[in-house]
């Protein structure tokens, strides 16, 4: 396979790596070469994966920002300057508009939104130091073209902030040669989506797809593609894997 398809040797941190989507994505980028850092609140998780991957792993809360700072300094300094960073980690839980919360909101849009504002930050910060361009990658959700379930008022709201997320910092980044797009995974019945909170998942969302269900590894193919050398000039887009939602 040509080079610009490879991530050898290239650090990428996966945030919500020890679960789910991130567990494919980590597989993947490993497959393709890279030093992957496994980076979840859940250590213990994350180490696990990390052990059986060849790869390392940090524990961040990515709500917190004293958390944030630390984990990407120490990755830094211990395995060197990412060259891709994935928002990954994130919250599915579900609450009614008409029931909506101040608490449920902030609790998914802390996760969902505040997260990857500061783990770009900070990350971005080092690419830009180091000057040697990089990659970011915001997982969203393929809820934005519709096909979903009630009660996803807060949940919507804080992947249309990663959308937004990716176009300032695609703007802001493009002159330090980093790129930044957007994957829309459809449904994965990972931990994450099964274990989720709130009433039931009524609504359009809840059928099967034409082309059946997603896996985490296919969520990955589109961030492998993105995080590619092969995908320099490719920036602020966005990728739907949603197994044909989007054509009924
Ligand atoms: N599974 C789906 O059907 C689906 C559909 C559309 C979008 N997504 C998005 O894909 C991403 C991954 O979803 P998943 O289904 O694999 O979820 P998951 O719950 O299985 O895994 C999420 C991981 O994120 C970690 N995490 C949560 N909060 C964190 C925090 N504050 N700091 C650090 N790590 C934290 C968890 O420990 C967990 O390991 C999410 O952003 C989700 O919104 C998922």
């Amino acid at each position: 396979m040509s080079e610009a398809f490879r991530l050898d040797g290239r650090v990428a941190i996966v945030t919500g790596g020890a679960s789910g989507i991130g567990v494919g994505i980590c597989e993947v980028l490993a497959e393709a070469g890279a030093r992957v850092v496994v980076a979840d609140r859940d250590a213990v998780g994350a180490a696990r994966l990390a052990a059986t991957l060849g790869a390392v792993s940090v524990a961040v809360d990515i709500t917190d920002e004293a958390s944030v700072v630390a984990a990407c300094a120490e990755v830094v300094a211990r395995y060197g300057t990412p060259w891709l960073l994935v928002n990954n980690a994130g919250l599915q839980h579900r609450e009614m508009l008409l029931d909506g919360t101040v608490d449920h909101w902030k609790r998914v849009n802390d996760v969902n939104a505040l997260g990857p504002f500061l783990m770009t930050r900070e990350v971005a910060r080092a690419m830009v130091a180091r000057g040697q361009g990089g990659r970011i990658v915001n997982c969203a959700s393929s809820g934005l073209h519709g096909q979903f379930v009630q009660g996803l008022a807060a949940y919507l709201a804080s992947k249309g902030a990663v959308a937004a997320l990716t176009l300032a910092s695609a703007f802001e980044l493009a002159e330090h040669a980093i790129t930044v797009n957007t994957v829309l995974p459809g449904g994965v019945g990972t931990p994450g989506a099964i274990g989720a909170e709130g009433p039931p998942p009524v609504g359009p969302g809840n059928r099967r797809p034409p082309l059946g269900m997603c896996g985490p590894r296919d969520i990955a193919a589109a961030v492998l593609f993105f995080a590619t050398p092969a995908a320099r000039y490719v920036t602020n887009q966005v990728l739907s894997v949603d197994a044909g939602f989007s054509v009924t």
